[in-house]
Formats: C-alpha cells, sequence, structure tokens
C-alpha cells in the first residue's frame, strides 16, 4: 500500500506518516506537499524508512523532463517518479535515459501517468481523446512499456487488460482505491474499486489516500486496508 500524503503542511505529512508507517510499503508526495514544502519533504519523510513514490506527474518537452527526471532521482529514498504517458513517446525515452545515466546506482522505477482515475468517457471526449478510458488506458500503457518505462499508473477497472497486454514484470500502481463498504463514487473519484478487488486484478501497488487520511481513526483504516489487501493475496 502507498500512502497519498495530500497535505499543504510538512507537519501534519510527517504526523500521518509517522503514525501509519507500519502498515504502508511506501509514502506518496504529489504536487500538492511538493509545491508547499518542497525537497525537504522527501528528504524528512524518507528518513521514516518506508520509500516514496514522487508524484510529480511530469508533462513537457523532452529535454526540460529529463531533466527533472535526473534532479528527482538523486533525491534520498525515492523509489517511484511519474510522467504523463500522454506527453509522447520522445518525452517518455528521455526521462528513461535520463534515469539510465542517473549517477545513483539504486535510482526511482520510472512510472507513465495513463488516464488519470478522475476522468470518465465524457472528459475525455471534450479534450479532444476518443475511445474509452479502458481503450486508450491499454495504448498508453503498451506505448509506455516500448518507451522504456518500468510500469503505469491506471484506475482499478484497466489493471486486468493492462497486466494482460504488459506482462507480469511491468508494474501497475492503483489509485482510485475505495475500500469494501464505503461509497462506489466518492469525492473527485471516478473509476474506482474495492483493495480485495484491485489485488484480485493483478495490481502491484495500491494507491490510498482520503479513505485513510481523511478517516475519523486514520490508524484503524490503514490497519483494516491493510488486513483486506493481505487476506486478498493470500487468497489469490
Ligand atoms: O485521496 P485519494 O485516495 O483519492 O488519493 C489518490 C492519490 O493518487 C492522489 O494523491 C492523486 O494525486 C493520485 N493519483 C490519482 N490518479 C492518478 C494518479 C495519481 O488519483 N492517475
Amino acid at each position: 500500500m502507498i500512502l497519498a500524503l495530500d497535505f499543504s503542511r510538512l507537519n501534519e505529512a510527517l504526523e500521518m506518516a509517522r503514525s501509519t508507517a507500519r502498515w504502508v510499503g511506501m509514502f506518496k508526495i504529489n504536487i500538492h506537499l511538493f509545491t508547499a514544502a518542497g525537497p525537504d519533504a522527501v528528504r524528512k519523510i524518507g528518513a521514516l524508512g518506508p520509500g516514496i513514490f514522487l508524484d510529480l506527474k511530469y508533462h513537457d518537452i523532452p529535454n526540460t523532463v529529463a531533466g527533472a527526471v535526473s534532479a528527482a532521482s538523486e533525491l534520498p529514498n525515492v523509489r517511484l517518479l511519474d510522467l504523463h504517458a500522454t506527453g509522447g513517446a520522445a518525452m517518455m525515452r528521455a526521462g528513461a535515459q535520463a534515469l539510465a545515466q542517473s549517477s545513483n546506482t539504486r535510482h526511482p522505477k520510472l512510472l507513465g501517468i495513463t488516464i488519470l482515475t478522475s476522468l470518465e468517457q465524457a472528459d475525455l471526449r471534450r479534450v479532444g481523446m476518443s475511445g474509452t478510458p479502458a481503450s486508450r488506458a491499454l495504448s498508453l500503457a503498451r506505448l509506455s512499456k516500448r518507451c522504456g518505462l518500468d510500469g503505469i499508473v491506471a484506475s482499478p477497472k484497466e489493471v486486468r487488460q493492462i497486466r494482460r497486454g504488459c506482462g507480469r514484470d511491468f508494474l501497475i500502481v492503483v489509485p482510485g482505491i475505495r475500500p469494501h463498504g464505503g461509497p462506489s463514487r466518492s469525492d473527485d473519484q471516478a473509476r474506482v474499486a474495492t483493495p480485495a478487488e484491485t489485488i484480485r486484478a493483478g495490481a502491484d501497488y495500491l494507491v490510498v489516500g482520503r479513505p485513510i487520511t481523511a478517516a475519523a481513526d486514520p490508524q484503524a483504516a490503514a490497519r483494516a486496508i491493510s488486513g483486506e489487501i493481505a487476506a486478498a493475496l493470500q487468497a489469490s
């Protein structure tokens, strides 16, 4: 389980991270906390033990993305980085190449964002994208693999077909997790599933944010979700 630490203040993020670390495999820092607290957030949260998914979703010209990937790969304890697959093949290849040339021998793995879990078919049409979220996500996952990326980020609804299309060794990281018993559609996420359903579909990592960070008792929520994941893994 990757816990999304979407906070404006580093102290709040650190407090949440310390109190839930025993149930968490990695902490995720996205543009929210990174914009507020910068690389200091990566250093301080990374020092707690579980590694960091630095979720900055790069999307720019190839040279700029290569520079950003290279700089991020030098930060301590970063295990995953990501960029938008819709940024194109040249951009993805430049990012992968920057990592391959990194002086950090334990450099992070690079993921492509396929289609954001908040988007539905009508949203894609409005920005000129044809097809369903599932078909777009699969073709972007295949392109990410061809460009040398280590894996992708996709919604729970696309995990099964991406696993089939891209193979066992390709990392599939999945946000849009909403635990058993909760509403099937909540907040701004559109394409969601429970932790157990997502594990059964073949995901490698589940990204969970508000179901833990906004819970009345975050520790109890983290314990329950990690228990659901463990039970699903055991049964599979
Ligand atoms: O609170 P919630 O569980 O919805 O958090 C999901 C996290 O995953 C957020 O930090 C968001 O930035 C991130 N994310 C996402 N969809 C993607 C990639 C990342 O929701 N495609």
